[in-house]
């Protein structure tokens, strides 16, 4: 809510909409507690934060994206200057901190103290076939055990303006503890975000493998643009990615045992946020205020005991 609130106070202050989106971002970015995105994001399975960020600006249909970025926690505005100041459109690992430190970023350790707890708690208890012990539960915080399930948070964000353009960015450090070197679907455009001009936006959180091989955010860009609302084209790209789900990852009623969501924002204000699980929510800021909207999806999970 505080992300949507910035950008639009932004945006009213005539701002161009990929700036104030990737103002948005940065906040997410610099918050520790979030442990799905910069600062303070779960590691890696070495216990070293990786993150992934790309920003698309619809007027001008451009692009640029980070992958496998260590020690800048400030992964969107790295995206930013790779769109803005190369020729290229994706850096990844020791090249894009290089080109990072280039741009005056300073390095810092992204690992905090929190997400060091909950990193070794799960390396500690990931498996009888290995030589770390479980500590004993009286001496793990109950705030670390709860990180138990593996976490693959992520933070988009799409602004529009008066003028109807639309521009947006997603960064995250991805699915916690993942093989170092792991890149979601967060940086790569028309999977993790995708915006079009004459169209819209449209943006994921949850498993990237998921959402990678159907590029889920341009197909929904593409099917608002045949004539589908936001949240036709939303829903429609998560049935497809039921049906493309190999039986490993589906559970014994056929659906997908993993979360998949995808924000989508139409060029003339409309907007939808859909979930492979429910409940779920999205913030919204507009002239209405700043709110939190239901998503509307596939399934709804039980409720907790
Ligand atoms: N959607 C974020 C990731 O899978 O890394």
């Amino acid at each position: 809510l505080d992300a949507t609130r910035h950008a639009y106070k932004l945006l009213l202050q005539g701002a161009d909409t990929l700036d104030a989106a990737v103002a948005a971002v940065t906040l997410v970015e610099d918050d520790p507690n979030d442990t799905s995105v910069g600062y303070g994001g779960l590691p890696n399975e070495d216990g070293v934060v990786e993150l992934d960020a790309a920003v698309m600006h619809g007027p001008t249909h451009r692009a640029g994206a980070v992958a496998a970025l260590r020690n800048i926690r400030h992964a969107a505005q790295v995206a930013r200057l790779v769109m803005e100041q190369t020729d290229h459109q994706l850096l990844v690992g020791e090249g894009a901190l290089r080109f990072a430190v280039a741009q005056g970023f300073k390095e810092e350790n992204l690992l905090t103290e929190k997400a060091r707890k909950i990193w070794l708690y799960w390396r500690q208890t990931r498996g009888p076939s290995d030589d770390w012990l479980p500590p004993p539960l009286d001496k793990v915080d109950p705030e670390v055990r709860q990180y138990f399930e593996r976490h693959t948070g992520t933070v988009h964000v799409a602004c529009l303006n008066a003028a109807g353009e639309v521009s947006c960015v997603t960064s995250t450090s991805g699915l916690a503890f993942k093989i170092a070197g792991r890149v979601g679907d967060s940086p790569i455009v028309g999977a993790g975000l995708y915006a079009d001009g004459q169209v819209g936006s449209c943006g994921s959180t949850g498993r990237g493998e998921a959402n990678l091989a159907g590029l889920g955010s341009f197909l929904a860009v593409e099917l608002m643009r045949g004539g589908a609302s936001p949240l036709e084209a939303g829903l429609e790209v998560l049935r497809r990615v039921v049906k493309q789900t190999p039986a490993r990852l589906l559970d014994e009623e056929g659906r997908p045992r993993f979360d998949l969501k995808y924000f989508l924002l139409a060029k003339d204000g409309r907007h939808a946020g859909v979930s492979m699980w429910l409940p779920a929510r999205y913030a919204v800021t507009d002239a209405n205020g700043s709110r939190l909207e239901e998503a509307a999806g596939l399934y709804h999970r039980p409720p907790k005991q």
